[in-house]
């Protein structure tokens, strides 16, 4: 298995370009099921999310071409409607294709993607809006299976709770539907503005797009066509984690291609932090602070601040001045890198879902592992500002997720190598 040796305590400098957001990609892939034809993608992250998601739409039938920055899946021949647990036990993110395919071919079994990591991650919010459209649901043998041979139909979908994959699945299932589908409380992340857009690039009707209500007007049952290429979004959570190498290293670097509307709660706690920054149109430069100071941070929905950059602000304030709270309240289990953090020398203690980081001076170089994607790029930022060496274990989670990690932080001038047991 592959880790990674970096040896810190090195100033960062240089600019890199921040990839299309995996996050924003997965569901664009997820829609192009939707259509009859060809869809083109562009700015796909290469990562490995993306990888299995485009595999599994092949088990199904797809053809996938791939080109320079150019990916063009073709749906005209969908054999199957069966996610097999083999993919989705791989990526959670693989109940996305439910919507569509429920949405365009009435049926469809989607193995059930079980807990992970950073918590129990239950899927129940999706099933019971589908549900409400229409569709007949039944779990056996470890499979959803759903059904609307009628097709699915308009309705009221009330969220108890803001669900991103949840919003999506209905927005994909709602814009084959008869008649309108209304969300309340749906979610407002970029991502899902993406996903709106695309529908609407394919003559679907929406209204409150980038609020918490939106309409969706059905097609009917008529599968749509995307002919405008759809170029995926700068990655949010990959600028901000690469803001936190410049605050953690206290490097001046820029990030080209971010959007700064995406990333302005992260510039916000950096700056509380003592960080400035200079903006030019798509790019920014992070200057670093003369010393850190502490912060406190309440994770959100969008807009406000997001669990994925929670474990990177944490290696971060491990060392500020004082002490920084932290309290994480969308998943119930999301500080696996507290302990890790604390085989490198930082002084973090956990009560619930609040995380007290208290100053330390220095971090140390250790062997550390890996548990989670986000918590992952935590340890890549401790080791980046550790004294010594650290080496980082089952970093498959970082390659879900972060295009070209190595060649991003090598040519900030970090050094890091990739190596074999
Ligand atoms: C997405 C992101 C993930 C991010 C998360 C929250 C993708 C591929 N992943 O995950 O990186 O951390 O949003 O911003 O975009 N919930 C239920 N029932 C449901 C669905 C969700 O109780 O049916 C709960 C979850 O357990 C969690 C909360 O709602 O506590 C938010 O989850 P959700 O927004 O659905 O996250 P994902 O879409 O899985």
């Amino acid at each position: 298995m592959d880790y990674l040796e970096i040896e810190g305590g090195k100033r960062l400098q240089g600019s890199i370009k921040i990839s299309g957001a995996k996050n924003a990609a997965l569901p664009v892939i997820a829609a192009t099921l939707l259509c009859k034809g060809k869809t083109r993608l562009k700015n796909l992250p290469d990562v490995v999310d993306i990888r299995t998601l485009l595999k599994l739409l092949e088990m199904l039938g797809a053809k996938v071409g791939r080109g320079e920055d150019l990916v063009e899946i073709d749906n005209s021949d969908i054999v199957s409607t069966r996610a097999v647990y083999e993919i989705v036990s791989k990526m959670r993110a693989s109940i996305l294709v439910l919507g569509p395919l429920l949405g365009r071919f009435g049926v469809c079994e989607v193995s059930l993607p079980g807990g992970c990591a950073i918590g129990q991650r239950p899927i129940d919010l999706h099933l019971k809006a589908l549900e409400a459209m229409g569709a007949h649901i039944e779990i056996k043998g470890g499979y959803i299976r759903a059904e609307a041979p009628e097709g699915l139909h308009g309705s009221r979908i009330i969220f108890d709770k803001i669900t991103v994959g949840g919003t999506e699945n209905v927005l994909m299932a709602a814009s084959m539907a008869h008649g309108t589908t209304e969300i309340i409380n749906a979610a407002r992340e970029p991502e899902i503005i993406q996903l709106c857009e695309m529908l609407m690039s394919a003559g679907i009707e929406m209204e409150g797009v980038g609020s918490s209500r939106i309409k969706i007007h059905g097609s009917g049952g008529r599968a749509l066509e995307f002919t405008k290429d759809i170029s995926i979004i700068p990655d949010r959570i990959e600028a901000g984690t690469y803001l936190c190498a410049g605050a953690i290293t206290y490097s001046q670097i820029t990030l080209e291609r971010v959007n700064i509307e995406h990333i302005q709660t992260t510039i916000d706690k950096l700056g509380v932090m003592g960080c400035d920054f200079e903006i030019k149109d798509d790019s920014i430069t992070i200057f670093p602070a003369d010393s850190l100071t502490e912060v406190n941070i309440v994770t959100a929905e969008y807009p406000g601040f997001p669990t994925d950059m929670q474990a990177q602000f944490m290696a971060v304030a491990t060392l500020a001045q004082g002490e920084s709270l932290i309290e994480e309240r969308l998943f119930e289990n999301r500080f696996m890198h507290v302990s890790e953090l604390n085989r490198l020398g930082a002084d973090i203690w956990l009560k619930g879902n609040v995380a007290a980081v208290k100053p330390v001076e220095k971090l140390y170089g250790a062997d550390v592992m890996a548990t989670d994607l986000r918590a992952s790029s935590a340890l890549v930022l401790a080791a980046l500002a550790a004294e010594g060496t650290t080496r980082i274990r089952r970093i498959y989670h970082l390659d879900r997720g972060y295009d070209d990690l190595e060649g991003k932080l090598r040519r900030l001038n970090a050094r890091v190598v990739r190596k074999k047991e």
